[in-house]
């Protein structure tokens, strides 16, 4: 593969900073300087070095989003905009799909990938991968709401939520909450069942991988090889 394409899939350079290491001495296959960016390698036979460090080719491509409200956690909707079309034409080949779903209004950390088996298994509801979310609400939330998400919320359908954390801000009008699972509307089904509504709701956390505060709505950047591991350690 081109080299300036495996920089880019891994989230190391873009195409054009790539032209420019390769200009400077930066990369070097089995020791020795590429001059120019177009020159195929295979990753899996050569060492290539880039900026001084030792690039592992990975198969798979993992996004970090922040998504923005208004776009649908799907790769194609028939008549809304979906998050996939926030990424650019190389990215969009790739095939990457949203890891679990957020709310069309909900915003904030959402990753996307093309690893299905990973994806599937963080989805898992035998896995227990922690997400948190900060939101508000229409009003103070109630007294002894921290008992009631730690006991297991009973919601409307009958379904018993496992225990979840919530912090509160000093005013009870939002906060933070952690959930191990994710049911449909989950969160505001939560608060709804105390009397209340959530008014925003943004995810911050997902599998100890923090939304990155560099990333304005709508924007992305690939995941670093530590919340890959992360990822890839989730149980
Ligand atoms: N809970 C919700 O209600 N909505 C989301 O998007 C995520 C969690």
């Amino acid at each position: 593969m081109r080299i300036d394409k495996l920089l880019s899939d891994m989230g190391l350079a873009t195409r054009s900073e790539a032209r420019a290491a390769c200009k400077a001495g930066q990369i070097t296959v089995d020791g020795v300087p590429v001059k120019d960016s177009s020159s195929h390698v295979d990753p899996g036979k050569r060492r290539i070095v880039f900026r001084g460090r030792e690039i592992s080719y990975r198969k798979y491509t993992y996004v970090m989003l922040n998504k923005p409200e208004g776009y649908v956690s799907a790769t194609e909707d028939s008549k809304l905009p979906v998050v996939t079309e926030l990424l650019d034409g190389e990215l969009r080949r790739m095939e990457l799909f949203p890891v679990g779903r957020l709310d069309r209004d909900t915003t904030g950390l959402m990753i996307l990938t093309n690893n299905g088996p990973l994806a599937h298994r963080v989805l898992s509801p035998k896995h227990h991968v922690p997400k948190v979310y900060r939101f508000t609400a229409a009003e103070p939330m109630a007294d002894g709401v921290e008992e009631h998400f730690r006991d297991g919320v009973t919601l409307a359908d009958g379904y018993e939520c496992k225990s979840a954390l919530i912090e509160l801000d000093p005013d009870r009008m939002g906060g933070f909450i952690t959930l191990t699972e994710g049911k449909y509307h989950q969160i505001k089904r939560m608060v709804a069942s105390t009397h209340n509504r959530v008014v925003t709701l943004e995810r911050i956390t997902f599998g100890g991988i923090e939304l990155d505060t560099g990333l304005a709505r709508g924007e992305y950047r690939m995941l670093t090889p530590e919340e890959i591991a992360l990822l890839e350690k989730q149980n």
